[in-house]
C-alpha cells in the first residue's frame, strides 16, 4: 500500500516507494498472472481534457488487466464541460462513481486542484507543461530494467525543454539518484525552465546545457528525445521555426556509443527519423510497453490490491 493518497509530481513518492513499485512492475511482467484478478469491482475513472494515445491506453490496459474496469472519456467535448461545468464539479461527480481518477488537462495546477475535490486518488497524466508522474515512472522503469541501475550514468534531454512536461518530472527526480549527470540540449528559446535550473543550482544539483547534439551525443548512455510541443506555442511561426531544430537520424547514431538508450516519451513527430527504430538501442517502444507495466503496478498499490 502506498503512504500517498494522490500522485500530483513524482515527489509526492519516497525513494522506497519507487523502488517498490520498479520492483512490482518487473514481477507483474515477468509472471502475467500474478495480480491478474487483484482489482475485480474496482472502476478506474479517465478523464482526458487533452489527447492522448499512451497514457489513457496504458492506464485502461493496466486497470482491465487487473481485473477491473474504466469508464471516462477521453474528449472534454464529450462531457459537460461543454456546457460550462467546472472541473471541480466534473471531478466531484467522478468520484462519486469511480475508486480511482486519472486526469489530464492543458492547464498547470489542474490535478491538484481536481485532488481538491475527489473523495477518491487522483493521479496527474499531465498538466499543462507542469508534471507527468507517470511518464516518469515508466521513464525511470525502462532506465532500471535496461540499464540495470538508475545511478550513475549520463543522460541528455533534447528537444524542447522548454515545454516538456516528461522533461520537468524526470529531470527533477533524477537529482534524488546518485551520480546522474545531466545535459540540456536545446534550441536558447526552448531551454528549460529557470525555476528547475535555479532549484538545481541551489541545491548543487550539476548539470550542462548546449545548444549541439552531435557535441555531446558520444558522452551520453541515455538520449531522452522530446517532441517539440505545438500546442503551447503562442505563434505558428515561432513553431515552424523550432520544430525541427533537432533530428536524430542514423548518421547521428553512428557518433553514440554501443550502449546509448535512446528513449522518448512519444509520440514522435520528425525528432526521430524512423530509420532509427530497427537500432537496438532505440527503446522508445518498450518504454511504452513499461509504461503499462509501471501503471498496473500503482494502480493495484494505490487500490490496496498488492497481495
Ligand atoms: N507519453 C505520453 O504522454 O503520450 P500520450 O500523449 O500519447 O499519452
Amino acid at each position: 500500500m502506498l503512504k500517498m493518497r494522490h500522485l500530483i509530481e513524482p515527489s509526492d513518492l519516497t525513494g522506497e516507494e519507487l523502488d517498490g513499485l520498479f520492483a512490482l512492475a518487473e514481477r507483474i511482467e515477468k509472471e502475467p498472472r500474478y495480480l491478474r484478478e487483484s482489482c475485480r469491482g474496482k472502476l478506474l475513472a479517465t478523464l482526458f481534457f487533452e489527447p492522448s494515445t499512451r497514457t489513457r491506453l496504458s492506464f485502461e490496459a493496466a486497470m482491465l488487466r487487473l481485473g477491473g474496469s474504466c469508464l471516462g472519456f477521453a474528449d472534454p467535448s464529450a462531457s459537460s464541460t461543454v456546457k460550462g461545468e467546472s472541473l471541480a464539479d466534473t471531478v466531484r461527480t467522478a468520484s462519486c462513481y469511480a475508486d480511482v481518477i486519472v486526469i489530464r488537462n492543458p492547464k498547470e495546477g489542474a490535478a491538484l486542484l481536481a485532488s481538491r475535490y475527489s473523495s477518491v486518488p487522483v493521479i496527474n497524466a499531465g498538466d499543462g507543461g507542469h508534471h507527468h508522474p507517470t511518464q516518469t515512472l515508466a521513464d525511470l522503469l525502462t532506465i532500471h530494467r535496461l540499464r540495470g541501475s538508475i545511478d550513475n550514468f549520463t543522460i541528455g534531454f533534447c528537444g524542447d525543454l522548454k515545454f516538456g512536461r516528461t522533461v520537468h518530472s524526470l529531470a527533477k527526480t533524477l537529482t534524488r539518484y546518485s551520480g546522474v549527470r545531466q545535459v540540456f540540449i536545446s534550441p536558447p528559446e526552448l531551454r528549460v525552465p529557470s525555476y528547475i535550473t535555479t532549484e538545481f543550482d541551489a541545491n548543487g544539483v550539476g548539470y550542462t546545457e548546449t545548444d549541439s547534439m552531435e557535441s555531446v551525443i558520444g558522452r551520453l548512455d541515455v538520449l531522452y528525445m522530446t517532441r517539440v510541443q505545438k500546442e503551447r506555442f503562442f505563434n505558428e511561426e515561432d513553431y515552424i521555426r523550432l520544430k525541427d531544430a533537432y533530428i536524430l537520424d542514423a548518421r547521428k547514431m553512428e557518433l553514440a556509443h554501443q550502449d546509448l538508450l535512446v528513449l522518448h516519451p512519444l509520440p514522435r513527430v520528425t525528432e526521430i527519423a524512423t530509420e532509427v527504430d530497427s537500432d537496438p538501442r532505440a527503446v522508445y517502444f518498450k518504454q511504452a510497453k513499461f509504461g503499462m507495466f509501471i501503471r498496473m503496478a500503482l494502480l493495484a498499490s494505490i487500490l490496496d490490491a498488492v497481495i
